[in-house]
This record gives structure tokens, sequence and C-alpha cells, in this order.
């Protein structure tokens, strides 16, 4: 079965790539071999290629540069995914597409389920709420939405690896505490859509790892962890902070823990919690 991975450069195109099953017939494209918001390259694309399965790994994902900058995130967060969605149309193949935590505002009392009302703070979650609305029109029967949040991996950009970098060029990092949510691997979320694929989910659902921490939760995590690994040195200290001492262009949601509940059952198995993965993406970091 030929499956279309997109956006196959960033953190979870690789992951997608590197923990494929044995046996699919993966065509990888990163940014330069398929820009998803060139509709023509994208019908032209999938009718060439008539894959049976497309899983979108790309997107606009500068949170605060997409404020300053709608049209690019638009292009990348919904035009993209409504060509993908129309060239699946069109050749009869299904769609694996990845939204946000960020399409919520995060003033809940408890996780967010797949069905709970979108409000977007900003350009970034109303792009992705965008393309996720752009899927579903095209293709409501024969495509899968997963939202996730705060991912990362061994590599590329975010927040883990920044926290390492600033650590060691710094000692002292402040960080916010008073945002809420899940820390993702990207490994993980690969082999959940992977799984789901095979299960021929459908819908929209929600993946993350386990457990719930703050942004600073997260730093004292890789600072403690890391110092283990020989990451991060013995002087290195996090201080929490509040988002108000950490104004940022966009808004950010206070809670955006998401209910994976639908996801679990579909699987038949939970997610492993954010620290057990956390130590594991270290590990790597320490070995490359
Ligand atoms: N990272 C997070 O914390 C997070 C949180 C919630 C949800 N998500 C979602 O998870 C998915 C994967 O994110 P990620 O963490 O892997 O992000 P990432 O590392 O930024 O990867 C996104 C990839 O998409 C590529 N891309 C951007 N515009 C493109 C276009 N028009 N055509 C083709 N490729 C394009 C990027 O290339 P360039 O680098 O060259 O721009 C990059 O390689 C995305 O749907 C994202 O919205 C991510």
């Amino acid at each position: 079965m030929r499956i279309l991975v997109t956006g196959a450069g960033g953190q979870l195109g690789r992951e997608l790539v590197r923990m494929a099953p044995a046996g699919a017939e993966l065509v990888a494209r990163d940014r330069q071999a398929l820009d998803v918001g060139d509709r023509t390259a994208v019908l032209e694309g999938l009718r060439a290629l008539r894959p049976a399965v497309v899983v979108n790994a790309a997107a606009y994902t500068a949170v605060d540069k997409a404020e300053s900058d709608p049209e690019a995130a638009s292009r990348g967060n919904a035009d993209g995914p409504g060509f993908l969605a129309e060239g699946c149309r069109e050749v009869g193949a299904r769609l694996v597409h990845v939204s946000t935590d960020f399409v919520f505002d995060g003033a809940t009392s408890r996780p967010y389920r797949p069905d709970d009302p979108p409000a977007p703070l900003g350009v970034y979650g109303a792009t992705k709420l965008e393309g996720e609305r752009r899927v579903l029109r095209e293709i409501p029967n024969r495509s899968l939405i997963v939202r996730t949040a705060w991912v990362y991996s061994s590599h590329g950009r975010n927040f883990v690896l920044t926290m390492i970098r600033l650590m060691r060029e710094r000692g002292t990092v402040r960080v916010v505490s008073d945002q809420v949510g899940t820390p993702t691997s990207a490994r993980e979320l690969a082999i959940a859509l992977w799984d789901l694929m095979a299960a021929n989910a459908t819908g929209v659902h929600h993946w993350t790892d386990a457990g719930v921490a703050s942004w600073y939760d997260l730093a004292e995590a890789v600072r403690r962890l890391g110092q283990t690994r020989g990451l991060v040195p013995s002087n290195a200290r996090v201080v929490p902070i509040s988002t108000s001492e950490y104004p940022t262009p966009a808004h950010r949601p206070a809670c955006s823990v998401l209910d994976k509940s639908s996801t679990w059952s579909i699987l038949g198995r939970t997610s492993r919690h954010w620290l057990d993965t956390l130590d594991e993406v270290l590990a790597e970091c320490a070995h490359a």
C-alpha cells in the first residue's frame, strides 16, 4: 500500500518515516519536494503517485510569527490540507491530518474532548482550525484528524532543545508556570498515527503523551533528567514566572490538556507518561 507523507522534514514527518510499518510503500516529501500550499503541485503529485493514504505532517508552526504573517500561516495550515483533501477525494485516497490544541482557548476546567467547541486565540490556531474544516468538508468519511500538543523530538525546533541550549548558554532560564498542557514525543505521536491508520480510524481524535505539566515543569524535568545524561550543566536553574512576565505576540491557551479517551479506546491502549518519553528523547540527544 502506497503512503505519501508530506512535511517529511519536520519533527513529526521524520518520525513517521522512521516508524513506518514494514511493508508500507512509503513516499516521503519534504517542503522542497512538495509544497502543500501549491494546489497544482498537490493535485498533479497525487494524480501521479495515486497513494492509498496521505499523511499530512506539513504545517506552518511558527506560532508567534503567524500573528504578523497570517497569509503564510493560512497557506500552510488551511490551503495545504484543503488541497490535499481535494486531491485525496479525486484519487480515492484517505487523508490523515494533524491539528493542534491551539484550536481551543484554554479556559477549561477539564481536558478538552474532540467535540468541544473550538475558540482559537490566535492566527496559528485559527488557520489550523480552518484546515480541519476544509478536510472535513471535502472528505468527511475518509479523513482522520488528530489534534496534538507540545510536540518535541531530538531534532528540529522545539522547547526541549531550546531549554538545553539556554541552560548551557545562560545557566538560568525563566519559564512560565501558569500554562499547562502535555508534552508529546513526536515519535509516540507517529506510532499512534500508524496504529490509528491500521485501525482505519476516521473522525476527529486527540493524542498526546499522558500526564499534565506546565512549561516550567517541563523545563525543570529537562534540567533534572538532562543533568543525569550530561546534557545540561550542574549549575543550571529554572525560575518559574507568570505569562504576564513573558509577553509574546500570540496569546496561548492557559490549559490545553486534551482528552485522549476516544483514541485510547480505538487503540486499546493508553499513552505513555510524558516524563518517560522525555527521558528517552534526552537519551537520544545524549547519543547524537
Ligand atoms: N510542534 C508543536 O508543538 C505542535 C503542537 C501541536 C500540534 N502540532 C502539529 O503537529 C504537526 C507536526 O508539527 P511538527 O512539530 O512536526 O512541526 P515542524 O517540525 O515545524 O514541521 C513542519 C514541517 O512542515 C513543513 N512545511 C511548512 N510549510 C509547508 C508547505 N507549505 N508545504 C510542505 N511542507 C511545509 C516545514 O518545513 P520548513 O521547516 O521548511 O518550514 C516543516 O518541515 C503539525 O500539523 C502541527 O501543526 C505541532
